[in-house]
């Protein structure tokens, strides 16, 4: 079955954060599918629709929404995540065959940018890989929150000639990985940052792009309180948390 899709970075939260080619894509799309993601995520639902209603010209196009799979989190990191992104592939397998016709454009809104931390294409090519399906994507990059934390924290992500490391929060609370350079964390459910030094700066944002965001920034011995105090309270009033924080060793240098 051929079938032809876009997959297209809307930022992190901000409408302003789609960028031009974004919404010439999104004018292309005859059907977007846009996932549902839980109660507490209802906000980021409304926010893919937003977009659509906001950038889309005309309303030749219907949204179709479909559930994700909680993943589970009783056995190995690594095989429950193959065990997700299986189910959610039987998902993505169903909705193209369908859903989707051979001559209209499929479309997936993806949070942030496509690259980071996100499934969509590896799905994609593991279904192309079927050879049941002859799927033809093409990638819009959109605004990642690594790029958004650091424009709203108006601080450049590496020094001079160092490394810059993206990791999660998951490997963080193992331990800062070695000559890392600066560090970005992501995924961070269990505040990783409580267990490294006190005298790493850290830029931390919640939120990011959306009229809730929070910033904190300062020296982790100094505002560590602060971040956890902020935290725990934004995740009690709205269910649910998404924040991503840069750590640097040593005082402040222009980076370039
Ligand atoms: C599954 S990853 C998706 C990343 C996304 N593709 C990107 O480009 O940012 C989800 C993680 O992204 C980060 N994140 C996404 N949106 C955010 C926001 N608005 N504010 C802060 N962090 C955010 C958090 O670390 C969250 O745990």
């Amino acid at each position: 079955m051929k079938r032809t899709l876009t997959v297209i970075g809307i930022g992190t939260g901000n409408p302003e954060y789609v960028t031009v080619q974004a919404v010439k894509a999104l004018n292309r799309v005859s059907v977007f599918f846009i996932p549902n993601k839980g109660d507490d995520k209802a906000d980021l639902h409304h926010l893919r629709r937003e977009i659509c209603d906001r950038y889309i010209e005309g309303d030749n196009y219907r949204l179709v929404d479909f559930d994700i799979p909680e993943r589970s989190k009783a056995g190995k990191y690594t095989s429950d995540v193959s065990a997700w992104r299986a189910e959610v592939r039987a998902i993505y397998e169903r909705l193209l065959a369908e859903e989707i016709g051979e001559d209209e454009v499929g479309g997936f809104l993806v949070w942030g940018d496509p690259s980071l931390y996100d499934g969509t294409m590896g799905i994609l090519d593991s279904i192309n890989a079927t050879g049941r399906f002859d799927l033809d994507y093409d990638v819009i990059p959109g605004i990642s929150s690594v790029s958004a934390l650091a424009a709203r924290h108006k601080v450049a992500l590496n020094r001079i000639g160092q490394p810059l490391t993206i990791t999660t929060g998951r490997l963080v609370s193992q331990g800062l990985p070695p000559d890392a350079g600066n560090v970005v964390v992501m995924l961070d459910s269990r505040d990783a940052f409580r267990n490294v030094d006190d005298d790493l700066g850290i830029h931390w944002g919640a939120y990011i792009g959306t009229e809730d965001e929070i910033l904190v920034a300062g020296k982790l011995g100094d505002v560590r309180e602060e971040i956890e105090r902020v935290r725990s309270a934004a995740r009690k009033e709205k269910g649910w948390v998404m924040d991503t924080y840069l750590l640097s060793p040593g005082a402040d240098e222009d980076a370039s």
